[in-house]
């Protein structure tokens, strides 16, 4: 890692009533890959931390053998808002909550009920988001989205409907980013969603239209400054990065998940078809490799957290909780990995604040 001595630190960025230190926020990584410690570690370093809500539930004491599930996930939410807190007291701590999960409604509820000070949604587009988080009006709410199109529509409904803007708008790029993509597999890699393209697009809009009030937010195949910089100067304010933040101490996988990593070579980053109906990027693995050769994947449907799933609606491919569970906890012959473009770029694991003095200089 390169000494921090000649960093100049980035500017602070404000999103809604929140002023972040330094302008990098943690992006959820589900299932349990970002929960409390990864969260309030990057809070601490003057980031902003993201607790994954997705299926929450499957590694804690409310969880019974698929009975309950709904209810569990939002008492073990509730337990990691609160364990984020008590890590981080003065960090900026919020969560992501997937439109295309059966439960979002229930998570973003219980984010605005325990304190979240950001949601950030994507995986469909968060149409109903202000009024689920109406609880509280200072909660900021940001929507990720792959295109201009998406981030005007999501404006003018909520200014429509519920008198709010988004407080700042991430635009994830399908050709770099993790887990599942905003674009179908024969969009991925073209120009159409790239990120010189659609940053510039979205930095444009929000001046014209809304007076810099929505900054744009870039993630994607961040790693370090240069990339930053980059991203910075096609007219995004602040970055969000997931998968740089996996091989560190503070990291809530196991492990086994976090050793893939560092294992991984050239060419171990794959697409594959997720039952969500996306197509999702992820580390090649033995539950990959057995996935690309049909039917050696197949599981059941025990917790029917999607709200469209081709594994639980017509028994096709295979159970993506389970498999995210599984990588999660080390199990990595039953596990899918996801991954960012840069997954081969690690090689030791660190702690979340070598990374922020890296980047941004050391933080008080
Ligand atoms: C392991 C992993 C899990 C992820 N899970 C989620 C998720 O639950 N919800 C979500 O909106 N995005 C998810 N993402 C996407 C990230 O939040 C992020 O926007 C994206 O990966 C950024 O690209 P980067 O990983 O190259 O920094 C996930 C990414 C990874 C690597």
């Amino acid at each position: 890692m390169k000494s921090s001595a000649a960093v100049t630190p980035l500017p602070p960025l404000q999103i809604g009533a929140y002023t972040l230190p330094v302008p990098i926020i943690q992006g959820g990584m589900g299932i349990r890959v970002s929960a409390h410690r990864l969260a309030s570690a990057v809070a601490n370093a003057g980031g902003v931390g993201i607790i994954a809500t997705v299926a929450l539930s499957l590694a804690s004491k409310y969880y019974n053998k698929g009975k309950d599930y709904f209810r569990a996930n939002m008492q073990a939410l509730a337990d990691e808002l609160n364990w984020a807190r008590d890590n981080s007291p003065t960090g900026i701590i919020g969560t992501n909550c997937m439109v295309a999960i059966r439960d979002f409604e229930a998570m973003v509820r219980t984010s605005v009920e325990h304190g979240a000070q950001m949601i950030i949604s994507g995986a469909g587009l968060p149409l109903r988001l202000p009024e689920f988080a109406a609880a509280n009006p200072e909660t900021a709410l940001l929507p990720i989205v792959s295109s201009l199109r998406a981030a005007t529509i999501i404006a003018k409904r909520w200014y429509q409907q519920y008198k709010r803007l988004p407080d700042a708008i991430v635009f994830e790029d399908p050709n770099t980013a993790g887990g599942h993509l905003g674009a179908t597999r024969q969009q991925l890699f073209g120009e159409e969603y790239a990120m010189q393209r659609v940053v510039p697009q979205l930095a444009e809009w929000a001046r014209k239209s809304y007076n810099d009030d929505i900054p744009i937010i870039a993630a994607g195949g961040i790693w370090d400054r240069q990339d930053i910089d980059r991203v910075f100067a096609l007219g995004a304010r602040g970055v969000q990065m997931a998968s740089r933040f996996i091989c560190t101490y503070e990291c809530d996988a196991d492990e086994q998940f976090k050793q893939a990593f560092i294992n991984a070579a050239e060419g171990d980053v794959v697409i594959i078809d997720s039952p969500a109906g996306l197509p999702g990027r992820a580390l090649s693995s033995e539950f990959t490799r057995k996935l690309f050769r049909g039917n050696e994947v197949a599981s059941k449907c025990f917790a029917t957290c999607l709200s469209h799933c081709r594994c639980r609606d017509a028994e096709e491919t295979f159970c993506i909780a389970e498999a995210l569970h599984h990588a999660q906890q080390g199990d990595l012959s039953r596990g899918l990995i996801f991954t960012g473009t840069n997954a081969i770029r690690h090689n030791k694991i660190v702690h979340v604040h070598e990374i922020f003095a890296e980047i941004n200089g050391p933080h008080d």
